[in-house]
C-alpha cells in the first residue's frame, strides 16, 4: 500500500511521515531528500544551473540511492550534507525542469514498487502516485508554519525573526505552486488537514486511523 503525505514547507509533513510509517511499520521515503541530494551533486559539479538540458542529462546518469532512511549518491550517504542553505536555495533550478522531475519520479515509483510504504513530497499524491491507496495532504497557516520553523531553527541554534523566516517560506511557497510541472497541490482525492491548533500526536492518531480503515 501507499500513502501519500503532501504538503507545504513547515506544516509538519517529515515528521508525521516517519512516525505514520514507523507506526504502521511502512517503509518511509522523504522524496525532499532526492531533489536536495540532485542539486548538490549538481553544485558540486559546478553545473551551470540556468541550462536545463545539462542539467536533465546529468541527473539522468546520476546514481542517486535512498538506503534506509539515508540518501546516497554512488557510495556516499550525504544525508547530512542537502539541508545547507546553498543547496535549499539552488532546488528549484532542478525541480523546475520537467525532465529531472521524471527521472526523480520513475525512482520513486521503482523505491515504493510493491512495497507498504509512506512517501513524503509536494507532488506524491497528484502525479507519481495517482492511484495511491490514501493521499494525505497536510497544511497549516502561514505563520504557525513559519513560528515552528522558528523553533526547529532555535533548537539547532540559529535565531531568524518571525518576518525572515516568513519572507523565506512566502518564496518556497511560490516556487513550489508556481511550478509548471510537479506543483504543490492536493490531489482531487487527497485528505485535506489542516494542523492549527492541533498537537502533533492528534494528527499523527488521525491519519493512522485514516490509513488503517483503508487497510481494511
Ligand atoms: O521537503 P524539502 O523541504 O526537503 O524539499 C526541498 C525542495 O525540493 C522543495 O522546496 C521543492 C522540492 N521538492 C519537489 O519539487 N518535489 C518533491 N516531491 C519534493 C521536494
Amino acid at each position: 500500500m501507499i500513502v501519500t503525505i503532501d504538503g507545504p514547507a513547515g506544516a509538519g509533513k517529515s515528521s508525521i511521515a516517519h512516525q505514520v510509517a514507523s507506526r504502521l511499520e511502512f517503509e518511509f521515503l522523504d522524496t525532499g531528500a532526492m531533489y536536495r541530494a540532485a542539486t548538490l551533486a549538481a553544485l558540486r559539479a559546478q553545473m551551470d544551473l540556468s541550462d536545463t538540458d545539462g542539467l536533465a542529462e546529468f541527473v539522468g546518469t546520476l546514481n542517486l540511492a535512498w538506503k534506509s532512511n539515508t540518501i546516497w549518491i554512488d557510495q556516499e550517504d550525504v544525508s547530512g550534507l542537502i539541508r545547507t542553505p546553498e543547496v535549499t536555495r539552488s532546488i528549484r533550478y532542478l525541480a523546475d525542469v520537467p525532465a529531472v522531475r521524471s527521472r526523480l519520479s520513475q525512482l520513486q515509483r521503482q523505491i515504493a514498487c510493491g512495497r507498504n510504504i509512506v512517501t513524503e513530497g509536494r507532488d506524491q499524491g497528484a502525479e507519481v502516485f495517482p492511484d495511491a491507496e490514501c493521499k494525505i495532504f497536510l497544511t497549516a497557516s502561514p505563520t504557525e508554519r513559519a513560528k515552528r520553523r522558528m523553533r526547529q531553527l532555535a533548537d539547532s541554534g540559529s535565531y531568524l525573526s518571525l518576518e525572515d523566516v516568513l519572507a523565506a517560506q512566502n518564496q518556497r511557497d511560490l516556487e513550489d505552486r508556481m511550478r509548471a510541472v510537479g506543483r504543490l497541490r492536493a490531489a482531487d482525492d487527497a485528505v485535506v488537514i489542516n494542523t492549527d491548533g492541533m498537537l502533533p500526536e492528534q494528527v499523527l492518531d488521525q491519519i493512522v486511523d485514516l490509513v488503517r480503515s483503508r487497510l481494511d
